[in-house]
């Protein structure tokens, strides 16, 4: 079973924490992962995927503009409809907006037909809401979250498609 994890990052912190959720995410036995920059896709793995992750860091409390471009615009090629989806940011600021910009992902998977889950609730700590968001001063210290949380995904896409 494939896993895609895609993400927009323009000074690293948010292609390191793809990368913790991906190392997550191989640990689950079966999984096949791959994480990509949003410019270097693998369409065709990610058609594969039942599950897509998008990450992007917090851009005036939302979205990078580059990350809603592709959902616009690129997603359409990947046949995302029907997989499990999942959102993931970094921020600055604890009150930089990085929820918001995890919910706006979320909510542009809805529209495209994803099934969207948090990797949060009854899995307890760490607790996870609507995705894991990472503060940039302090990254290394939220690995541990990205880290479940690819593991959560992966295993909640086994359990839902596998
Ligand atoms: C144009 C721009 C807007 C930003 N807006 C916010 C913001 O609203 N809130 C925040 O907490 N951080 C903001 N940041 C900081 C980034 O979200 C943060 O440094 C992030 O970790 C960068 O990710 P990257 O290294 O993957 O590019 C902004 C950065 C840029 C370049």
């Amino acid at each position: 079973m494939k896993l895609s994890v895609l993400y927009y990052s323009k000074s690293g912190n948010t292609k390191r924490m793809a990368r913790a959720i991906g190392a997550g995410a191989q640990s689950v036995e079966g999984v096949e992962v791959g994480v990509f920059p949003l410019e270097r896709v693998d369409q065709e793995f990610v058609k594969e995927s039942a599950c897509v992750l998008l990450g992007t860091p917090a851009y005036l409390a939302s979205m990078a503009g580059t990350v809603k471009n592709w959902l616009e615009i690129q997603a359409r090629s990947c046949s995302l409809a029907g997989k499990l989806g999942g959102a993931f940011a970094t921020a600055d600021y604890v009150h930089g907006g990085g929820d918001m910009a995890v919910q706006g992902i979320l909510t542009h998977f809805m529209v495209l037909g994803m099934v969207v889950y948090s990797g949060g609730g009854s899995w307890g700590k760490p607790y996870i809401h609507l995705g894991p968001v990472a503060i940039s001063e302090e990254l290394e210290r939220y690995r541990p979250i990205f880290t479940a949380y690819g593991e959560r995904m992966a295993k909640k896409s086994k359990e839902l498609f596998g």
